[in-house]
């Protein structure tokens, strides 16, 4: 008898089908009323004593067997079934969820857009900048105090080797290279040595626009600029406030009149008014000479802005670190206008 229930045990180990009905005869086959468990249980009692714990153990290893089988089939067909019945060809499809453009690419774009039409063209450098190009060529020669401004990410190894902390870098390589004029924006990553914090990241984007050619003044500056709030912000009224940039001369602070019509316009302008938006001024005789061009022939402006405080002010988002947690839930919320 042992040798017969390990037969049906192989068996059923075997037995594999998808089929409903083949499912229900194996059922039957063994675990119906008149089916071979049944039947070989009321033999049970023939068996000689001495036998019957073998037998036993043996009979209730097929009942196992037996009932794992049915189950396992079960489920395999129900999940068939399942399958069929989803297949209704009249359902919506499943959707396709829509990317969207990260906020700081949008603003980005949105500033590239805005100068684009008044003639300047894009120009890029590296993140991992030398000394030179970051700093000495723009007027901060080695022990300079201004250098303290930024605090610099160095590689340990090569202290000449940096992260760039401001994308001025890239105009001194454009002006190394060409010829004026020249009117280049240069948006990109940098890097400060600065801790993480709600209005600070030790990485963020700056835009900085720079225009070399003959008799190029600060009118033209403040001219420009002028149309840039106007065409980002809406808001025409700014003020140039006398400031300090090792690269520029005269340098100045740029801040645009955004009103104190709302509670937002209080909070985020101290009760004032006015907002810093960016830095500026002429460029520095030393810094034309630095890269070949003649400061007696040629002057020109430069500008730059950080473009996650812009994006602040337009989407009154004012933690900064929301821009680089890349939460889905935070950034589906911004649409790029067309073309954006
Ligand atoms: N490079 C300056 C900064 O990162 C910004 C700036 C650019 C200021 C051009 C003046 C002119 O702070």
């Amino acid at each position: 008898m042992i040798e017969e229930i390990q037969q049906y045990i192989n068996e059923i180990e075997s037995f594999h089908t998808t089929d409903v009905s083949e499912t229900e005869s194996f059922r039957i086959k063994f675990l119906g009323k008149k089916g071979i468990l049944n039947e070989l249980f009321s033999r049970f009692k023939d068996v000689p004593g001495p036998e019957k714990k073998e037998v036993g153990l043996a009979l209730n290893l097929l009942k196992n067997a037996a009932n794992n089988k049915l189950n396992s089939l079960r489920e395999n067909t129900a999940a068939q079934d399942q399958k069929q019945e989803f297949t209704d060809f009249t359902q919506p499809g499943n959707p396709i969820e829509n990317g969207s453009r990260h906020p700081v690419s949008i603003v980005r774009n949105r500033i590239i857009e805005i100068f684009k039409r008044i003639g300047f063209t894009l120009s890029s450098g590296p993140e991992i900048e030398d000394d030179w190009h970051n700093f000495t060529a723009l007027n901060l020669p080695e022990y300079h105090p201004a250098r303290d401004m930024q605090d610099t990410f160095f590689i340990e190894k090569d202290p000449d080797i940096l992260l760039r902390t401001h994308t001025s870098s890239v105009q001194i390589r454009y002006m190394e290279n060409q010829k004026p004029p020249i009117r280049i924006l240069s948006p990109g990553r940098v890097y400060r040595n600065e801790a993480v914090s709600a209005r600070s990241h030790a990485m963020f984007h700056q835009i900085e626009g720079l225009y070399i050619d003959k008799d190029v003044s600060f009118a033209d500056l403040k001219q420009t600029l002028q149309y840039f709030t106007t065409e980002l912000f809406g808001k025409s009224q700014i003020r140039l406030r006398p400031s300090y940039f090792p690269f520029t001369e005269p340098s100045a602070e740029v801040d645009v009149y955004w009103g104190l019509e709302t509670e937002t316009d209080y909070k985020i302008t101290k009760g004032t008014g006015w907002l810093e938006i960016m830095g500026c001024g002429m460029v520095d005789p030393n810094v034309l000479q630095n890269v070949g061009i003649d400061p007696d022939t040629y002057s020109g402006y430069a500008f730059g802005m950080g473009i996650e405080r812009i994006a602040l002010l337009l989407y009154q988002i004012g933690d900064i670190r929301l821009y680089f947690e890349n939460d889905v839930r935070f950034l589906e919320q911004f649409q790029a206008e067309f073309g954006w």
